[in-house]
């Protein structure tokens, strides 16, 4: 909440704000995507699970595999609400109803050049039609969010009479949309206040990002008081997008303290989700979701970020559900050769360092990338065997599957001391935990809070393993392994990620 106390001076902030997901609406709209009804009742799922408050699940009236995954998803009696989209006639209210959801989102052109050239009417039919359909889907017992489209570049005097005109006939919450992203943070400013003055209910925002402004209007609607935020998960919808959930979620805890529902260590997940069943690539560099948002290359930065990860990250990775990535290449320096190392389970001295840090500029300078592989080699190279610096080392696997499950058996020597240390699970991922359950988590104080076994593609199908343990007091530390097999990965990584524990442990002897 850096912002709050300032802002609070200038502007009323709401303590909570509630979050309208469009994603399966109008981020379904994007060019180029059409959900299966499977598609739209997982995402569904996991924006209930996200905690977003409305989910609008699309425009039953476009087509039947529509209408039917609409009812699907309201089968599943999800904690948010929901709502679809209905244009001001009376067959798309009808078709609404029947979904029985439990908002129903009428729209109606507002803006002069929709009315010329789009809905051929005057201002006065348009209120006469809105008024006349909010009260016919009232007499059916709904919930009416009602929304002005092309808001702003509407007249703001007409606009004011126009909500208010459907707010006495029994609206219950107004959406004023930005819909070709055409405002600017003052306009936006200037329309919400002075509809919030003018009218009882609650008012919400609908931004598109044509100037990449989405995000930020949305959050000048907030200071304005908006109380309804329309967004999509990772930016998608129509021609450049909407509003960014993620974004406006995050910036509004982080730098506003307005509370949302939303749980935001799952936004990473979710916005996975979206973009394997969408098929829109999230871009790299995107807030909070993107590859990078959480990556460090520069030497500076990794410096900064080992010694205190605040110095260059605006929050911590894992609010979000992400980790902290340190990425090798021509503009690292010494300590990123370092972390990596020490992830991998081997402790570099200076020179060792530098050799490597020369390689890898050396690479870098040639316009190519360094993946993992090469960096073991290089480790490799200059510790002659990685293992002679490790403190525990595995000796042997041994994984052995029948029907019922799988045994593993692990040959370690740690300090120099040989263990033989067997596990059983229903897979070799499971069996290999166990052990570490059994027999490694309470002689080494810690506990396993998270590990990804995953195939990187960019590395001939190698698997990769990350693993995190948390020491007893809350320190994590992160092991790597790099195997042709998913299974030999996570036990080079869990041991990597032992033998810090252990490096640790004699840091604190020292
Ligand atoms: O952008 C827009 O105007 C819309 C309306 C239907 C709310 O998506
Ligand atoms: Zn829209």
């Amino acid at each position: 909440m850096a912002w709050r106390s300032i802002i609070s001076r200038e502007y009323i902030l709401p303590e909570r704000v509630q979050i309208f997901d469009t994603t399966l609406r109008d981020g379904e709209q994007t060019p180029g995507v059409a959900l299966t009804k499977d598609n739209k009742i997982e995402i569904a799922k996991a924006l209930d699970e996200l905690g977003v408050d409305v989910i609008e699940l699309g425009f039953p009236i476009v087509s039947k595999g529509e209408e039917e995954a609409i009812k699907e998803i309201v089968k599943e009696n999800l904690r948010s609400k929901t709502c679809v989209l209905a244009r001001a006639n009376k067959l798309d209210i009808d078709k609404a109803i029947e979904c029985e959801v439990d908002w129903v989102h009428i729209f109606i052109a507002t803006s002069d050049i929709h009315l010329k050239h789009k809905l051929k009417m005057s201002r006065e039919e348009v209120i006469e039609k809105a008024t006349r359909m909010v009260e016919y889907a009232k007499d059916h017992n709904v919930t009416i969010h009602f929304s002005a489209e092309d808001a702003t570049r509407t007249d703001l005097d007409y606009l004011v009479r126009v909500f208010k005109a459907v707010e006495e006939v029994g609206a219950d919450s107004i959406d004023i949309p930005d819909t070709v992203g055409f405002a600017v943070p003052s306009i936006i400013r200037i329309i919400v206040s002075t509809v919030k003055k003018s009218l009882e209910v609650p008012i919400a925002i609908h931004c598109h990002d044509d100037m990449g402004l989405a995000v930020a209007n949305s959050l000048t609607a907030v200071e304005s008081g908006a109380e309804i935020i329309h967004a999509t998960i990772n930016g998608i919808g129509e021609r450049a997008g909407n509003a960014s959930l993620e974004e406006i979620v995050v910036a509004l805890h982080t730098l506003y303290g307005v509370k949302t529902n939303v749980k935001l260590e799952k936004i990473y997940g979710v916005s996975r989700l979206v973009e394997k069943l969408t098929g829109i690539i999230v871009p790299k560099n995107k807030a909070i979701v993107g590859e990078n948002a959480f990556s460090h290359e520069s030497g500076i930065h990794v410096h900064g970020v080992i010694s205190s990860p605040q110095t260059y990250e605006p929050i911590e990775p894992e609010t979000v559900g992400r980790k902290r990535k340190i990425i090798l290449g021509k503009h690292s320096g010494k300590h990123s050769v370092m972390e990596l190392a020490r992830q991998f389970g081997v402790r570099l001295n200076d020179d060792q360092a530098e050799t490597i840090l020369r390689e890898i500029k050396n690479i870098g300078d040639l316009g190519h990338k360094i993946n993992e592989i090469q960096f073991l080699e290089m480790l490799v190279g200059v510790t002659d065997r990685c293992n002679i610096y490790k403190k525990a080392v595995i000796k042997d696997i041994c994984l052995h599957s029948t029907e019922t499950g799988t045994t593993a058996l692990l040959h370690l020597n740690i300090l120099g001391e040989d263990y033989v240390l067997t596990g059983f699970g229903r897979n070799e991922i499971e069996a290999l935990t166990n052990i570490y359950y059994t027999s490694l988590e309470r002689t080494y104080r810690s506990s396993l809070s998270d590990y990804r076994v995953w195939l990187a593609p960019s590395m001939k199908l190698v698997s990769e393993s990350e693993v995190i343990l948390c020491t007893n007091n809350n320190n994590e530390v992160v092991g790597r392994g790099i195997h042709h097999s998913h299974s030999i990965a996570f036990a080079q990584a869990l041991i990597n990620a032992l033998n810090q524990l252990l490096e640790k442990e004699e840091m604190r002897n020292d």
